[in-house]
């Protein structure tokens, strides 16, 4: 288990983790969210795709600079690192090389932003246990099915009592368990429901029913998080999320962002994240600059404009 990392990282920034074993679960696409909405409220924000083969938070951000430079649009970034997973024949070398990179990122971010997002695999492995070491809070979504409930614990079938901890979920607890000794600091962790269908079902309340009692069992908070909509699936080619302006590029999806962008900030406040006071100013600044953006500048505007540029290194 790893322990060593958590009190050298400490200081800044507030580390989200989004992790879950099973894949599909909506990670990348959560993680992609909390992302923009903090940037949003003018957080310095820093991300790191571990998941190396795939990609997808990478792609995503790639995608968002490209139409951003194509729209000519005020799209924030992040600062973005793409750690790989060293594959050389050796085990105790993978892990040293691969924890070099990582604390490579961290050192690069470090004091320079408020937030860092780290998506990560779908799969058990040294980097996605060393980012779980690290959480200040841990996001797992969980899609709204039994089989995806599995990865956090096994249910009687008669009565969907928690008959037992999977595999999952007790990463996740000695992870805390070995975290707290460290620097006293407790993960903490909330478990984000997933494409709930919006019609709602019976299976959907007994799933809720055994998560509420999983989460007693296993000490995590639950929030609704995301219904199913389209409006997730069709914005990854152009990076947006819904939180971004769509009415005028996507006129079809964009009408339908407004119940999602409601349900992103919603999850935004039920994570209860330590943002300040010097970011919402900054927001309003960036809002300001970006609303005079037609009219001419003078030197002290330009002087004074955001200064937060942000840079991706892979
Ligand atoms: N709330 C939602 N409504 C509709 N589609 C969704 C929702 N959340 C995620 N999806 C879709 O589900 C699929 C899986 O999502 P995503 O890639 O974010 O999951 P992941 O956990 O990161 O997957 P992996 O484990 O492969 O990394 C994608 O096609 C995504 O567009
Ligand atoms: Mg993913």
């Amino acid at each position: 288990m790893l322990t060593a990392p958590a009190h050298r990282w400490r200081s800044s920034p507030h580390v989200i983790v989004v992790g879950n074993e099973k894949g599909g679960s909506g990670k990348t696409t959560i993680a992609m969210h909390i992302v923009v909405a903090l940037m949003k409220v003018g957080q310095r924000v820093a991300t790191i795709d571990l998941d190396s083969r795939q990609q997808t938070l990478t792609h995503y951000i790639e995608s968002r600079r490209g139409w951003g430079r194509r729209s000519q649009g005020d799209l924030e970034l992040p600062t973005h690192f793409c750690i790989a997973r060293a594959e050389s024949a050796r085990m105790d070398e993978n892990e040293a090389a691969e924890f070099a990179e990582f604390e490579r990122a961290i050192a690069a971010m470090q004091d320079r932003h408020d937030f860092v997002v780290i998506d990560t695999p779908p799969h058990d492995s040294y980097l996605m246990r060393l980012a779980h070491s690290i959480a200040d809070t841990l996001v797992t979504p969980l899609n709204d099915s039994f089989l995806d409930l599995d990865v956090l614990a096994r249910l009687d079938p008669v009565t969907f009592d928690v008959i037992g901890i999977s595999h999952y979920g007790e990463l996740v607890r000695e992870t805390r368990r070995h975290r707290r000794p460290v620097d006293g600091a407790l993960i903490d962790w909330m478990v984000a429901r997933n494409r709930v269908s919006l019609l709602g079902s019976h299976s959907n309340s007994v799933v809720s029913a055994g998560l509420d009692e999983l989460a007693s069992r296993l000490g995590f908070r639950v929030a609704l998080g995301f219904h199913e909509r389209q409006v997730y699936r069709n914005l990854f080619p152009r990076g947006l999320t819904a939180l971004d302006e769509l009415s005028e590029t996507m006129p079809g999806i964009g009408a339908g962002a407004l119940p999602a962008r409601r349900e992103v900030q919603a999850l935004l406040e039920a994570l209860k994240l330590p943002i300040d006071e010097r970011g919402r100013r900054r927001a309003a600044l960036r809002a300001e600059w970006f609303a005079s953006h037609d009219s001419p500048l003078d030197t002290d505007d330009l002087l004074a404009g955001p200064s937060d540029e942000p840079a991706t290194t892979k």
